[in-house]
């Protein structure tokens, strides 16, 4: 049994649900008698009126749990509409709420209030003409205060109903409510716009990286070769006359050469680190511990292998959260756990106990991170209040 406060403020949000529950449902009860009637005729505007009352009680639904999305795409003629499962949902949840809710919404009113009025019958009744003091519904008429217990039972019978049916009929409606209107089995609308989504973000994501290799191919290497040919030209042209010019020319040359082959391997680093193929996802995310100036502790637990483009992945945002470990956080400890779930999906989650107030929109590594992951059809929450902690977790699905 839950305690009295708690019973009394589930009953009392329950009596808010089912209030608001009301409301719709009479609206639905409106728009059911114009359908069935002269709706026929004005069949667009009756389709309308549907879908936005549904619309109407998918807010509502969503100020008392999860967010539910309307169809993207509704037909407004007649014949498509009634073949559109979206829609027909609609109409079978219109055409119950308007009866069910409506008589619970009713009886939400008129439980409460009957009992209210029943329980305080003794204080109230004598004063009262004879004849004139009845219970609750005017069921009966007391004369004397040995009809006064029934009436205080009626009450307690009431609030019985109230506290007892209340919390049950708003969870069923709100479930019937949740289940017609908010995804239909097979509508793929929603998942498809997500995924239109986050493919766009691919593409950005893929030109983005293209557009870096390209800068530091075009900033880097390419600008050493330049110089290294125009220093071996100078070579030759001194090679007659000046053999101790050729020497030093033919040295600078070969320091820039090697300059542009550093160069060369960092940017092919960046694309996909050559450690991973090397030693695997554990073993590339131990080198970067190894490598962070806080300490770093890391539990893998990935069995077998992910595609490499989720591992790379999971190996730069590891990169980048313990770079910003170590430049913004001021921590102490920082802690990298990443596992394969059960349902296939990579989760790295980056833990550091710094200062936190870390902000996507501050810098770039950030926001190249969230680009990145979405871009694996992946999540990313980063959570890090003022004070601290940070914690950066990052879900991707394998994809192998
Ligand atoms: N682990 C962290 N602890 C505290 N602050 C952080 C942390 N990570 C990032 N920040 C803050 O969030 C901002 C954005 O980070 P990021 O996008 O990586 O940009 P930056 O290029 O500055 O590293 C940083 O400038 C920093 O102020
Ligand atoms: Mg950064």
């Amino acid at each position: 049994m839950p305690s009295a406060p708690l019973a009394l403020r589930r009953t009392l949000r329950s009596l808010e649900q089912l209030l608001g529950g009301f409301g719709t449902a009479l609206l639905a009860l409106a728009v059911l008698v114009w359908s069935v009637t002269l709706g026929w005729f004005t069949s667009r505007a009756t389709l309308g009126a549907v879908h936005g009352l549904a619309d109407r009680e998918r807010v509502r639904l969503g100020r008392w749990g999860e967010e539910v999305l309307p169809p993207s795409a509704r037909p407004d003629r007649l014949r498509e509409a009634l073949r559109d499962p979206a829609t027909r949902a609609e109409l079978h949840w219109l055409a119950r709420h308007a009866l069910a809710g409506t008589v619970v919404g009713f009886l939400a009113v008129l439980a409460p209030l009957s009992a209210v009025r029943d329980l305080t019958f003794p204080l109230w009744w004598w004063s009262l003409p004879d004849g004139w003091a009845s219970p609750s519904l005017g069921l009966w008429v007391v004369h004397d205060w040995s009809g006064v217990p029934a009436v205080v039972l009626l009450g307690l019978a009431w609030a019985a109903l109230t506290v007892g049916g209340a919390p049950v009929a708003a969870r069923r409606q709100l479930r019937v409510a949740r289940t017609l209107l908010g995804e239909v089995p097979g509508d793929l609308t929603l998942r498809v716009a997500e995924l239109t989504r986050t493919r766009a973000a691919a593409l950005d994501a893929h030109a983005a990286e293209l557009r870096r290799i390209e800068r530091s191919l075009h900033d880097g290497a390419q600008n050493r070769v330049v110089a290294a040919t125009v220093m071996i030209g100078a070579a030759r042209r001194s090679l007659a006359g000046n053999p101790q010019q050729t020497e030093h020319l033919l040295g600078q040359a070969q320091d820039a050469a090697e300059l542009a082959l550093a160069e060369l391997r960092a940017v092919v680093r960046s694309i996909l680190p050559p450690v991973l193929a090397d030693r695997g996802l554990e073993g590339a995310l131990h080198g970067l511990a190894a490598a962070s100036p806080v300490p770093c502790s890391v539990e893998v637990d990935v069995p077998g292998r992910c595609a490499a483009a989720v591992e790379a992945t999971v190996y730069f945002v590891v990169a980048e959260a313990l770079t910003n470990v170590a430049r913004h956080s001021g921590a102490r400890r920082v802690a990298v756990v990443v596992r394969r779930r059960a349902d296939d999906t990579v989760e790295a989650v980056v833990t550091d106990d710094g200062t936190g107030g870390a902000h996507e929109g501050d810098g770039s590594g950030l926001a190249g991170i969230r680009q990145r992951v979405e871009a694996m059809d992946g999540q990313w929450t980063l959570v890090s209040p003022a004070g601290g902690p940070t914690e950066l977790r990052v879900e991707v699905p394998c994809g192998s």
